[in-house]
């Protein structure tokens, strides 16, 4: 059998099951856990294609090349500004290796003062997942620019922690306002099929969440509290001894995240390129995510000495560091002008906002001792230049 043809992993169900038979309704960040993360059956945990056409969803890094390569830019200026010296480039949840591959390509073979000078740290939960990286960057690995290390071994370190779809992951707590009560969405098991049921909430950080976003939930609406991602945050900031953390990934400012319009929050599975709000179906063989709150990362940033430098659609980030004048360049050397079409369809993917990744994905960047930098990646619009006629 195919893994296309797994529509569910019957053991990853039957011990879920059994979990909640012993401990009684679990909390759907537990059960989020377990579907995504269950040490052998889980979606990231066990082996199958996730990502790219054979996959379940594309990410920018497998889209093109041109997204690493553009990112490479905004770590040569930060190396740049903190005095070229010895960097570390930390990126957790690598996939299938392709933005270091692309990243560590292009330092290769246009910053080699840098490249020789890089350790790119790979903090990677999926065995799976560490066994395409190892494939994927061979050269790199050979060279001694890459290791592995799980984020608990990371040692305080100088340069950029990168991160493209991995907050996203973090296993979230779910929690509705009912008579004006917060109440959290615990998951049971009635004849062997997956309930929801409301209960007091399990954790007290849940009602803080709201407070430290400033905005409160409405009567009848339901969201993710995605608490790992609060102390993720603080793990990275302390960590950080002078550079930057880039994190992207798809999200919201608090106030859009938990707008009254949205009532049933933002968790979204993927199962061979078909998105759904339903977790129960596909059980250790479909993605789950939910939107991150960009508000909370900066905040809890901020009370770790982290500065907001950037945040903005991925277009925009995309576009100042020179997505459109290498888009020219790019077709230009196509010169069967089918080609050239289709490297400008795929291409367009990157920046597209309705469907595309350009708008729902959001960058930020946050900096320790790095002064006034003006960003690569903060140039406006206004200031490309483009040639005459487009
Ligand atoms: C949606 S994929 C994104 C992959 C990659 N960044 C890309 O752009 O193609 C999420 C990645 O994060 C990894 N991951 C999820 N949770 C993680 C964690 N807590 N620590 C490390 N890696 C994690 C997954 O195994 C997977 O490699």
């Amino acid at each position: 059998m195919s893994d296309l043809d797994n529509v569910e992993n019957a053991d990853l169900r039957a011990e879920i099951v059994q979990e909640i038979d012993r401990r009684g309704p679990i909390s759907f960040a537990r059960y989020m856990e377990l579907c995504l993360y269950h040490p052998r059956y889980g979606y990231y945990t066990s082996t199958r294609t996730r990502i790219g056409k054979q996959g379940d969803f594309f990410t920018s890094s497998s889209v093109h090349s041109l997204f690493g390569r553009l990112i490479a830019r905004q770590i040569v200026q930060l190396w740049q500004h903190m005095g070229k010296g010895p960097f570390t480039l930390v990126e957790q949840g690598a996939g299938e290796g392709y933005l270091c591959l692309d990243l560590l390509d292009a330092l290769a073979s246009e910053t080699p003062e840098l490249y020789v000078q890089l350790e790119y740290r790979i903090i990677e939960i999926s065995t799976d997942h560490r066994q395409k990286q190892k494939q994927n960057l061979a050269s790199h690995v050979t060279a001694g620019r890459v290791i592995w290390c799980e984020l608990s071994e990371l040692e305080p370190f100088t340069g950029c922690f990168l991160s493209n779809e991995l907050v996203d992951a973090f296993p979230v707590h779910v929690v509705e306002k009912q008579d004006n009560v917060l109440q959290e969405v615990l998951v049971n098991c009635i004849d062997e099929g997956f309930v929801e049921e409301l209960a007091p909430l399990t954790d007290s950080r849940l009602n803080d969440y709201f407070e430290l976003s400033g905005n409160p939930l409405v009567e009848g609406n339901r969201a993710e509290v995605n608490l790992a991602a609060l102390d993720w945050m603080a793990q990275v900031a302390q960590r950080l001894v002078c550079g930057a953390v880039l994190t992207i990934d798809y999200g919201y400012p608090a106030a859009e995240l938990l707008a009254p319009w949205r009532r049933a929050g933002t968790l979204l599975c993927y199962h061979r390129h078909q998105s759904s709000d339903n977790p129960y179906q596909y059980i250790g063989c479909q993605d789950m995510t939910a939107h991150v709150n960009f508000t909370l990362l900066e905040k809890i940033g901020e009370e770790h000495g982290l500065k907001t430098l950037y945040f903005s659609e991925q277009y925009r980030f995309l576009l100042g560091l020179g997505f459109l004048e290498e888009l020219i360049r790019l077709q230009a050397l196509e010169i069967d002008p089918k080609r050239a079409q289709a490297l400008r369809l795929t291409l367009k993917n990157l920046i597209l906002p309705d469907g595309g990744m350009g708008e729902s994905f959001k960058v930020l960047v946050q900096g320790k001792g790095l002064g006034n930098i003006e960003l690569l990646c903060a140039r406006p619009i206004r200031a490309i230049g483009l040639p005459a006629g487009i």
